[in-house]
């Protein structure tokens, strides 16, 4: 028997509302690639096999093999710049052309002002950074770190989350996808409920508290790592729940990790989501859109007071000092880090966010709407169950109108808009949105 895959980081590939939309809106030449695809790719429930095959993107589109184009608000969270921005592209193209690659023992002047800027530009005391060539790795040398200055190798974070790939990073995330046949996992990993987790609808569990509790029982935790916010589910902790974690920490002495992964650079309408949260962390990881939505790119950026012998090897990853991701991630910071920037994104989300809520008053489905910045989780409900299969209808019908976005949970559909879209293509973008609801429920 089939089993039914876990749908918490994401809409998955073996369902047969998939199927359908593919039959009808998939030529045969397309099929094909997608059966090469198939044939040599690694079969798993968020990629292989694929939904349809790409040829082009650029600004907030995303343009299939048929010429159909869609809005990207999904991106994998690397898409802050929308696709090929000028200055990224600019800035990429002559790195390849003077120094494309640095080898080990060497540095470089993009990689060094890189990490000037991720000084002067991430929040409190952080100062001190490491490049990685992704996310997941990025997150492995957090843990390291924290091992190496607390000397302690236990961790808590929250059950569902999400932090990476590798072996390392399933086992401080808290997705049963990834966890599931992975086998023993790393020791020591305590997972809390994330906030809001709600025990048939009753009060939620005070998390802060159950963490002091934790500290009683297990003894010294090393770091507690999480999202400022939750990407995916698009779910914020309540106000006070940063402060009080911070306290704790800084009285127990446990290093406060930030995943900023899909959340830098302005996804919040904050430069770092962590700016609204009151406290600085002793970590911030970032990354995604840290390369321009074009390079592989990662940083753990450290707070000075974090000591750690100098002959440990932490990252030493090939990628480390990318010349051109660095130049990339430069390019970026240069166009986001802007006062105006931001105030648009800030502007574009009152503009989604008015949209929404007379859809929400529309379609009795839409339960609850969040929004930050750009990142968007309109969150579905039928009898109080969550709306599972609606929710991917409405996925489906809006891809066929030429909008792509993420559903996660199952029922909550995600949607990050480059930050970079016109007023006039958000409001074309979420009549399609609009159009699948009025199609579907
Ligand atoms: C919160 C969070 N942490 C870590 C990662 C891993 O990043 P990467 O895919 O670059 O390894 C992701 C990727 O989706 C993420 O969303």
């Amino acid at each position: 028997m089939k089993k039914e895959a876990d749908r918490s980081e994401g809409d998955i590939n073996i369902s047969d509302l998939r199927k359908k939309w593919q039959k009808k809106h998939l030529h045969s030449s397309v099929k094909e690639l997608l059966e090469r695809d198939a044939e040599y790719f690694i079969h798993q429930s968020l990629s292989t096999p694929c939904l349809n095959v790409l040829r082009a993107a650029k600004g907030p589109f995303i343009e299939d093999t048929q010429g159909r184009r869609y809005y990207d608000f999904h991106g994998n969270s690397v898409h802050q710049l929308g696709y090929g921005h000028p200055e990224v592209l600019d800035a990429v193209k002559k790195q390849l052309d003077t120094l494309p690659f640095c080898p080990r023992r060497y540095t470089n002047h993009p990689a060094i002002r890189l990490a000037e800027r991720l000084a002067e530009l991430t929040p409190g005391d952080l100062k001190h950074s490491l490049f990685a060539p992704g996310g997941t790795e990025a997150v492995g040398i957090a843990l390291k770190i924290a091992r190496l200055h607390t000397g302690s190798f236990r961790t808590v974070s929250w059950w569902d989350s999400f932090h990476g790939a590798s072996l390392d990073s399933i086992g401080v995330g808290g997705e049963g996808v990834f966890r599931k046949y992975a086998g023993p996992l790393m020791p020591g990993a305590i997972h809390i409920p994330p906030p809001g987790w709600k025990k048939n609808n009753n009060s939620p569990i005070e998390d802060p508290d159950y963490l002091e509790y934790i500290i009683e029982r297990e003894g010294q935790i090393g770091a507690f790592i999480a999202e400022p916010l939750r990407c995916t589910s698009v779910k914020s902790p309540p106000d006070g729940y940063w402060k009080r974690i911070r306290e704790i920490c800084d009285r127990n002495k446990i290093l406060l990790i930030f995943d900023e992964i899909p959340l830098c650079l302005g996804r919040t309408g904050h430069l770092f989501a962590s700016e609204a949260t009151g406290v600085v962390p002793d970590i911030l990881v970032s990354g995604k859109g840290l390369g321009g939505g074009i390079f592989p790119m990662a940083a753990v950026t450290v707070s000075e007071k974090i000591k750690i012998p100098e002959e440990s090897a932490l990252g030493h990853y090939t990628h480390e000092k990318s010349p051109v991701g660095a130049a990339a991630a430069l390019a970026s910071l240069n166009i986001i880090g802007k006062k105006s920037f931001l105030e648009n994104v800030k502007n574009l989300s009152k503009l989604a966010t008015k949209k929404l809520e007379e859809m929400k008053k529309e379609f009795p489905i839409i339960s609850e709407i969040r929004v930050f910045g750009l990142l968007i989780g309109i969150e579905l409900e039928k009898h109080g169950e969550k709306a599972v299969h609606e929710a991917e209808k409405i996925l489906y019908e809006s891809l066929s109108g030429g909008l792509s976005f993420k559903v996660s949970s199952g029922n909550i559909l995600t949607l990050a808009p480059p930050l970079t879209i016109k007023e006039e293509e958000l409001s074309d973008a979420l009549k399609i949105l609009e159009q699948a609801f009025k199609n579907t429920v």
